[in-house]
């Protein structure tokens, strides 16, 4: 379904690649490793499930786990702008990394995980 959703489009195997890809990315950068765990496993499967409805898809994430309630999850987690933007670039060169997904099919869900992004930045940069 080519005019479906963005999930209709991407697809569960591309979308699984991207988050996989995604995860290894936030493993080697420095402003994140801190506030994830070190094994990425669980927080990938509940990421590609969350993606999965986000993007119109299946309610994964809402039949395991209930309301995702983002921004409230994100609260023990310092994230500043500064985060934001790594998360960003993480995924940024996940998606330039995961040639199954077109490139009007990245900015697409790169725009909208951007405006995301944006909610969960709950802390000032440190100065410098
Ligand atoms: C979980 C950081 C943006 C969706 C997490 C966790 C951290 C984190 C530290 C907990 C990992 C764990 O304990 O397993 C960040 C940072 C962001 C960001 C620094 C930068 C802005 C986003 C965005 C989305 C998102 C934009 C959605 C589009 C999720 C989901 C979980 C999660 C679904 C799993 C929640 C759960 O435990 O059930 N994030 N995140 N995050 N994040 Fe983010």
């Amino acid at each position: 379904n080519a005019g479906g959703s963005l999930y209709d489009r991407i697809g569960p195997d591309a979308l699984s690649a991207l988050v996989t890809r995604f995860y290894s990315y936030v493993a080697q950068e420095p402003l994140l490793t801190p506030i994830f765990p070190a094994d990425l496993t669980v927080t990938a499967e509940k990421q590609l499930a969350f993606l999965t409805g986000f993007l119109g898809g299946p309610p994964l994430y809402h039949e395991r786990y209930g309301h995702p309630r983002l921004r409230a999850r994100h609260l023990p987690f310092e994230i500043t702008p500064a985060r934001a933007r790594a998360w960003l670039a993480c995924m940024n060169a996940a998606l330039r990394d995961t040639p199954q997904i077109s490139a009007d099919d990245a900015r697409e869900l790169y725009a909208a995980l951007s405006r995301v992004a944006v909610h969960m930045v709950n802390a000032e940069d440190h100065p410098a």
